[in-house]
């Protein structure tokens, strides 16, 4: 279950309902899936997307995706530090950016406007669809593996729109042996309110 921050103004969120309506408001789309039959996290690709298949057709349709696939970055895979260097740097993309994790640790960092950075700790079993336009970063922590089912937007996703901002410098994860922090101190910046309600 996802664990939300908020550096900025000192608060932290770990109730389902509660994370879903915050980040509802910032453009965010957040769910917990259980698959209809046990499955590893490492099973083949179609053992995967058939314990999930009602979920993911139902998501599919409602929000208009044009298919879904199953994707596994590691320290092996090729140009696997320079892919991670593209999530990690402030960016916004043309459509939804939806991914459901199946064995991964990391943080996606929201950036509202006019609002603090909200910190999206994932981890199995979330679903977290980033809405056009959103700024955003994405953080591996422990494991350095990334393995989720990614949807794909009617129209080409890939293309990053980086913000250029050097926010993500103020909340870098602090890794400790395999331990991982969230981030380090963040600098002050003054934020508006924000509510959970
Ligand atoms: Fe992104």
């Amino acid at each position: 279950m996802a664990i939300v921050r908020i550096p900025q103004i000192g608060r932290t969120f770990i109730m389902p309902d509660e994370i879903q309506r915050l980040l509802a408001e910032i453009g965010v789309d957040y769910a917990r899936w259980v698959p209809q039959n046990r499955v590893s996290a490492w099973a083949p690709t179609r053992q995967i997307l058939a314990a999930y298949k009602a979920q993911l057709k139902e998501y599919k349709s409602r929000r208009a995706f044009a298919a879904y696939d199953i994707v596994d970055l590691s320290p092996d895979t090729r140009r696997f530090e320079a892919m991670l260097g593209h999530f990690r740097r402030e960016h916004w993309h043309d459509e939804d950016e939806a991914h459901f994790v199946l064995a991964a640790r990391g943080f996606c960092n929201i950036h509202p406007v006019d609002r603090p950075v909200v910190m999206v700790e994932l981890e199995p079993g979330d679903l977290l669809s980033v809405g056009p336009g959103v700024r955003h970063w994405f953080d591996l922590c422990a494991g350095w593996r990334f393995r989720a089912i990614r949807f794909i937007a009617r129209s080409d996703t890939s293309h990053f729109h980086y913000t250029e901002s050097g926010i993500e410098d103020d909340f870098k994860p602090v890794y400790m042996g395999l331990a991982c922090f969230p981030y380090k101190r963040p600098k002050l910046r003054i934020p508006r309110t924000i509510s959970a309600a």
